[in-house]
């Protein structure tokens, strides 16, 4: 259906793809793999009208195309879901999927047929959401829905898929998949772009590897394996995933203890130590209350219970437990204060630039050096740390909130999520950081979805199941199998 011949793409003096060949079929989930900045998301922005091409040709069922425009695209028949969501929030669910697209009466919208218009396409497609629901007050996987809805219903034959369940509760991964099939199997071409290697081998048909903007190869998924796909990516063969850890100093005093921790409703009773050195994993179903009970211990969310911090009793604001040295990488690292338009190392330091002050004002060579030191540990890439964050890769961006975050050298670091949207290779380089930090004597609270990630690198795991500590596991009892049963014991 679509045609990619020799395609390149430049932003200034960046090369970000270069002579792209490629063929994507109707009826066929074709998956883009690639390490973060590789060109996957610029590939996608190409075919459905973000970007224009700078080199080579697109053909549409064999003719010619070139959009300077998202909706020339759309006309093609091409659609993106992008992982900003381009929703009106404040909008309903009809006005969403039909705007621009209303059936008229005269010069009138025929509200009526509209609708109709609107339940025919969702009936067709089985997918439902409430037409009046305001779009802002879905959930994401929703507010996906209802942009898929809207690319249907202007009759798209193509859409790209860029990372779509990297912001989704683990339970709605399967969902998404089954609805990313029926597109194929109702006879749409299925780009998806995903960093789940799981993802790709069990959901999708044809295969596409890219490596620093290049075309490494095309084939069927079937031919695939995990490390096949993992040699391609990264051009290498994978070492052991995860680092050995260091036994943690249970003999010091703990640096962060909880007693008796509660938010009505939320959780309840919640009492643990992390001593220093120490990695404790806080495992649980999506909507145990995982991220809610960090949220507490930063003073993000009020609590009742206590808290001693490096001896101390605290209570205070958030400004108040960071400037102590508490540290968070947030789960939805997206709405976490990144400055687009202003350079990677102000990015990086500017939470922490009295660090660099001294009789002289501001000492930038240090600044520098110190931001380039934590930003080349989680393997960022990036030409110059001049270069603004709106120029770097959905994955390298959130990189820039971790070297933030680690350049804070803080004594106790909750890592929610940490390798979200972060490529294979580069995995492997967050989690050294934060065995590096253990091994300095920090304490790290580590909260993950991916059930290898939490036994690959925790000491210690705690089940949260239904705001409640289910269970505590360490050594030989901290098993897959133990895991999920405690995690699932209070529901
Ligand atoms: N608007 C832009 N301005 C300048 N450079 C850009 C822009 N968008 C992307 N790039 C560069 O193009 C290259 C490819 O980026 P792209 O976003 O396509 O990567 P990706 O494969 O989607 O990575 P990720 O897995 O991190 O999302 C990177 O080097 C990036 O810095
Ligand atoms: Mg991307």
């Amino acid at each position: 259906m679509l045609t990619l011949s020799g395609v390149g793409k430049s932003f200034g003096g960046t090369v970000a793809l270069t002579d792209i060949d490629l063929t994507v079929e109707t009826g066929k989930v074709h998956a883009f793999v690639g390490e973060n900045g590789a060109g996957k998301s610029t590939l996608g922005k190409l075919i459905v009208g973000v970007h224009s091409l700078s080199e080579g040709r697109m053909e549409v069922d064999g003719t010619e195309v070139s959009f300077t425009s998202p909706a020339q695209a759309l006309d093609h028949g091409l659609a993106g879901i992008s992982q900003e969501l381009s929703l009106m929030p404040q909008r309903t669910v009809l006005d969403n999927i039909a705007l621009g697209r209303e059936v008229m009466r005269g010069p009138f919208i025929n509200a009526r047929a509209t609708r109709r218009g609107v339940e025919a396409v969702m009936e067709r497609y089985a997918m439902h959401v409430d037409p009046d629901a305001r779009v802002g007050d879905l959930p994401i996987v929703e507010q996906q829905k209802v942009e898929i809805l809207r690319a249907l219903s202007r009759d798209a034959r193509l859409i790209v898929f860029d990372e779509p369940t990297a912001r989704l509760p683990s339970d709605q991964v399967a969902p998404l998949l089954a609805l990313v099939r029926s597109l194929a199997d109702a006879g749409k071409a299925v780009i998806y772009v995903s960093h789940f290697l799981e993802e790709i081998l069990e959901a999708t048909d044809t295969v596409t590897i890219l490596r620093n903007g290049r075309h490494i190869r095309t084939g069927p998924t079937a031919n695939e394996t995990h490390d096949s796909l993992v040699e391609g990516v990264t051009g290498s063969v994978l070492g052991e995933q995860y680092p050995e850890v260091a036994a943690p100093d249970r003999a010091a005093p703990p640096v962060i203890s909880v007693t008796g921790l509660s938010r009505p409703g939320v959780f309840e009773n919640v009492s643990f130590d992390i001593h220093p050195g120490e990695i404790v994993g806080l495992a649980g179903l999506v909507g145990s209350g995982r991220s809610e009970i960090a949220r507490a211990i930063l003073g993000a969310d009020p609590s009742r219970g206590k808290i001693t911090f490096n001896g101390r009793e605290i209570s205070g604001s958030i400004a108040a437990r960071l400037a102590g040295g508490m540290a968070m990488i947030p789960e939805n690292r997206r709405e976490q204060g990144l400055m687009m338009g202003r350079p990677i190392v102000e990015n990086v330091t500017l939470p922490h630039l009295s660090r660099f002050s001294g009789a002289l004002g501001l000492d930038r060579r240090r600044e520098r050096a110190a931001a380039d030191a934590h930003c080349a540990a989680t393997e960022m890439k990036y030409a110059s740390l001049n270069d603004h964050a709106d120029a770097l890769s959905g994955g390298n961006q959130q990189k820039i909130l971790f070297a933030r975050t680690t350049l804070g050298d803080p004594a106790l670091l909750i890592a929610d999520e940490p390798t979200r949207g972060v490529d294979v290779g580069a995995k492997r380089s967050i989690y050294d950081l934060i065995a590096g930090l253990a091994k300095q004597g920090k304490a790290i609270l580590l909260i993950s979805s991916e059930i290898e990630e939490i036994l690959g690198l925790s000491h210690r795991v705690l089940v949260v199941s239904r705001g409640r500590i289910a269970g505590e596991l360490e050594g030989a009892a901290l098993t897959e199998t133990a895991l999920m049963t405690a995690a699932f014991s209070g529901t």
